[in-house]
């Protein structure tokens, strides 16, 4: 089934592996989604759980002139922007770098993960994967190692996945213009729009190593900026940490 830009498949391993084997037949701008996945990357090269009832895109860009970091900007705030028109009474930020989440008595509840993806066969693009817990119960939520929740959880109540789909690739698209038009816009939202910037924060490396502080910006190459307690200043970039909130 496809409507307004968006194909949708039933089951398959992972969309944006699909998105990528099949890019140079896919046009700029379309939203693949899937019903499950049976090996959803999240990333840091972890599995994304993938049961009926989340939505599971991949925005397909080929356009030159937005970079990946701004792109998945452009998801996050596209996808944050479909959860407020649904669920306007939860207060719902993005967590760097694109985490969207739920924010209640000062924890966060993660509802989507983004991953962007290199295509660098077939001409120059990447693919955005959006994994988004829609009508997803709090029992398929058991096995995650982080508060997690749902539209339905939100809300009490269910949502017809290809609207909410074809509302995201639409959201998706404005966010992606707002980029290559004045990216400067697009970062501003992004930081405003950020529940971590002015809290504290633990940033784990790949290699073991640790650090703590309170996040400060979000420079323009993507980085946060975190400022230790003896005033040193961290920067780091989303594939080499895992964040915490304190
Ligand atoms: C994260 O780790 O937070 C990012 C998760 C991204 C999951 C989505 S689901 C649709 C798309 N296909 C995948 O295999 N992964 C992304």
């Amino acid at each position: 089934m496809s409507a307004d830009g968006v194909i949708g498949l039933g089951d398959i391993d992972s969309t944006n592996a699909f998105a990528i084997r099949s890019f140079e037949e896919l046009s700029d701008g379309v939203l693949v989604i899937a019903n499950r996945q049976t090996a959803g990357r999240g990333r840091r090269g972890r599995r994304w759980l993938s049961p009926e009832g989340g939505l599971y895109a991949t925005y397909v860009c080929k356009l030159s002139g937005v970079s990946p970091v701004l792109a998945g900007g452009a998801a996050g705030l596209g996808t944050l922007e479909t959860l407020l028109a649904r669920a306007p009474d939860t207060r719902w930020g993005v967590k760097w770098p694109n985490d969207v989440c739920a924010s209640r008595d000062g924890v966060l509840f993660k509802i989507a993960g983004i991953l962007v993806e290199t295509v660098s066969a077939a001409g120059d693009g990447f693919v955005v994967g959006i994994g988004l817990n829609v009508n997803t119960s709090k029992h398929d939520l058991l096995g995650c190692d982080i508060p997690t929740t749902s539209l339905f959880l939100e809300t009490g109540g269910r949502f017809d996945l290809m609207s909410v789909a074809v509302e995201l690739r639409e959201n998706i698209c404005e966010w992606r213009t707002v980029a290559l038009e004045s990216p400067e816009k697009l970062h501003e939202q992004w930081k405003k729009r950020n529940v971590l910037l002015g809290r504290r924060v633990c940033a784990l490396f790949e290699n073991g190593r640790s650090v703590d502080g309170i996040a400060t910006d979000i420079a323009d190459s993507g980085e946060l900026l975190i400022r230790l307690d003896d005033g040193v200043e961290e920067r780091v970039s989303s594939g080499d940490v895992s964040l915490r909130p304190y």
